[in-house]
């Protein structure tokens, strides 16, 4: 009989980003507004035995690095895998950066998460589901009118 030990693994993306596209998605689900950050920002995903993780950062200037997007394979959710890969996050980009915060809607699906990862509610973008998106995004029966920023010190 053979034993695998599999590693879990962080690896950044540099190219072919929209391969995870349908992850891209679970988070934000218009890909014109994937479009306005995937180039630039960097792309990390999660390894373990498969891809169970991803998420995209961007500089916002000020020492402020924000999380455009992050998601985690639906059949693999609550198993501390976006925790996981925060931690990372948070570890590399420590002496780079001041913040790191994260814009989302106004949802008990997302915000409970970032609380339980640390960050607490700093203000909001309002209008910002309404004004950019072509249709309106419901999320727990609730449509999602204003971005909720969420920010913790790293
Ligand atoms: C939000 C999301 C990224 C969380 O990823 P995950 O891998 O399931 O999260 P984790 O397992 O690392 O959860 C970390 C902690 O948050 C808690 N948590 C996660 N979602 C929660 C929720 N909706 N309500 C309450 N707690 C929640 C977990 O229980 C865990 O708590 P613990 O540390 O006490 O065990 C994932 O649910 C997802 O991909 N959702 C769809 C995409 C999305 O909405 N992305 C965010 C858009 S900005």
């Amino acid at each position: 009989m053979k034993w695998h030990w599999e590693m879990m693994e962080i690896i950044e993306v540099t190219e072919n980003k929209k391969e995870y596209l349908p992850l891209l998605l679970l988070a934000d689900e218009q890909e014109n507004m994937i479009d306005r950050y995937l180039d630039k920002g960097k792309m990390y995903v999660l390894d373990d035995n498969g891809i169970k993780c991803e998420c995209v950062l961007a500089d916002v200037g000020n020492r402020v690095l924000e999380i455009k997007n992050i998601a985690t394979v639906s059949e693999y959710q609550g198993k501390g895998y976006a925790k996981a890969l925060i931690d990372f996050i948070v570890k590399k980009y420590s002496k780079q950066y001041d913040i790191l915060q994260v814009g989302t809607g106004d949802s008990p699906k997302t915000i409970p998460f970032y609380e339980k990862c640390g960050f607490i509610r700093s203000h909001i973008l309002p209008n910002f589901f309404t004004d950019n998106y072509d249709h309106p995004i419901y999320e727990c029966g609730v449509q999602l009118v204003d971005m909720v920023f969420l920010q913790r010190l790293i």
